[in-house]
């Protein structure tokens, strides 16, 4: 098949690290197949799907059941988080190595769906468990009541809990590198948010990898003006001075990974209440135009992003190809046209949840065609062909 690429840039395939597809779940919000169908159209060629699904996914037959799932309705292709639980914990090593997963994940924060270790005993048991990757979401529970924004009657307590906040993710990231350097075991911090933790972490990436979120790189708190609970996640959107440490930290190369967390929920969810509204927010079809913007922008150059989004992952989460330690697979590309500027629309979004916090928002640079193994899956806002994705495998 012929690709004209005239004009365009012809990037490794681009990967987003970190997605909660909802499979087993809410089809109504998003499924395996929905989701990577989002993922092409946004020019990614690859997604990494968390465990908090309901149920979750914690042991071998829900991984073999979930392969299978990729393997009849994903578009590009997908590697499996496995979730600890405490219960799993001795079976811990053996999957991750046997069931080729892309890592052990961790809740040691607040989050949807139950999974959860937070105290040191049952970190440090994880950490020990694991043979190679262990990625930790590193937030504290209490943050999440105390110190999400009132969105909804003008935040009078913001100052206060942006403070609280920081504490708290600080405090559980501390705690996370301090069990690391214990154990010896290196971790991969997920979302890390705050210019604090930025800051500590640089004196321990001998012993830890660190992904940043395109919405922490890319939204202040004036989101919550603007979208209310369509800009709540977790961890939360800061203000401007976390913003500028995150980009100093891509700068430096003190992040390893960008990811977006998509995190698709209903409208209903989205719209409840202060403090019940459901944190998350979707992004895997938006990632790559918003990251292209960024590099419009200056913010970072397309080498740079190619990084993040392609070798990094594939550094930080060990994916083989052949055998053999690989910056990807095959044949799989993102197409990138880097004179397009485009608007994105609400209309645009494949996700069943069919929101974006995005609605509106310009990119200079727009993903034209995704290349998964040789197949060309996307061209110009079309899908095509069959849905070919598959495991990827990992070291
Ligand atoms: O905002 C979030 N959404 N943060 C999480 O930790 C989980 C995620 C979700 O699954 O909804
Ligand atoms: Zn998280
Ligand atoms: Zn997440």
């Amino acid at each position: 098949e012929v690709v004209d690429c005239k004009g365009l840039h012809v990037l490794p395939g681009l990967v987003d690290a970190h997605v909660h597809l909802r499979e087993p779940g809410d089809a109504s919000v998003e499924t395996i197949g929905t989701g990577t169908r989002a993922a092409v159209l946004g020019g990614l060629t690859a997604v990494f799907d968390m465990p908090n699904t309901s149920p979750a996914i914690t042991d071998s037959a829900q991984l073999a059941w979930k392969r299978g799932r990729v393997e009849e309705t994903a578009w590009c292709d997908m590697g499996l988080y496995v979730g600890a639980t405490r219960r799993n914990i001795p079976e811990l090593a053996a999957l991750e190595v046997e069931e080729n997963v892309c890592a052990i994940k961790v809740f040691a924060g607040s989050s949807t769906g139950d999974l959860m270790i937070e105290d040191d005993a049952g970190l440090e048991a994880v950490m020990r468990s694991g043979r190679r990757r262990i990625a930790y979401h590193s937030e504290d529970e209490y943050r999440l009541r105390e110190r999400k924004p009132n969105y909804q009657t003008g935040m009078p307590h913001r100052m206060h809990a942006e403070w609280r906040d920081v504490e708290c993710a600080f405090l559980g990231t501390r705690r996370l590198m301090a069990l690391a350097r214990k154990t010896g075991r290196p971790a991969h911090i997920l979302h890390v948010s705050t210019a604090e933790e930025l800051e500590y972490l640089a004196d321990f990436r001998d012993i830890c990898t660190v992904e940043v979120l395109m919405n922490h790189l890319t939204q202040t708190d004036e989101a919550y003006d603007r979208l209310g609970g369509y800009a709540v996640m977790n961890p939360p959107i800061r203000d401007k001075r976390h913003l500028e440490a995150a980009w100093a930290a891509v700068r430096d190369g003190r992040v390893d990974v960008v990811g977006s967390d998509h995190a698709p929920h209903s409208r209903a969810a989205k719209e409840r209440p202060w403090p019940d509204c459901a944190a998350g927010l979707t992004g895997v079809q938006t990632i790559v135009p918003v990251m292209l913007d960024h590099v419009s922008n200056g913010r970072l150059s397309l080498m740079r992003l190619a990084d993040l989004m392609c070798a990094g992952p594939a550094r930080v989460y060990g994916v083989v190809n052949k055998g053999r330690l690989s910056v990807g697979y095959d044949a799989d590309f993102t197409l990138v046209d880097m004179a397009k500027s485009r608007v994105i629309e609400e209309s645009w979004i494949a996700s069943p949840c069919g929101w974006t916090p995005f609605d509106g928002h310009r990119c200079q640079g727009w993903p034209v065609g995704t290349i998964v193994r040789g197949h060309v899956v996307m061209r110009e806002d079309e899908v095509l062909g069959t849905p070919v994705g598959r495991p990827v495998a990992f070291r």
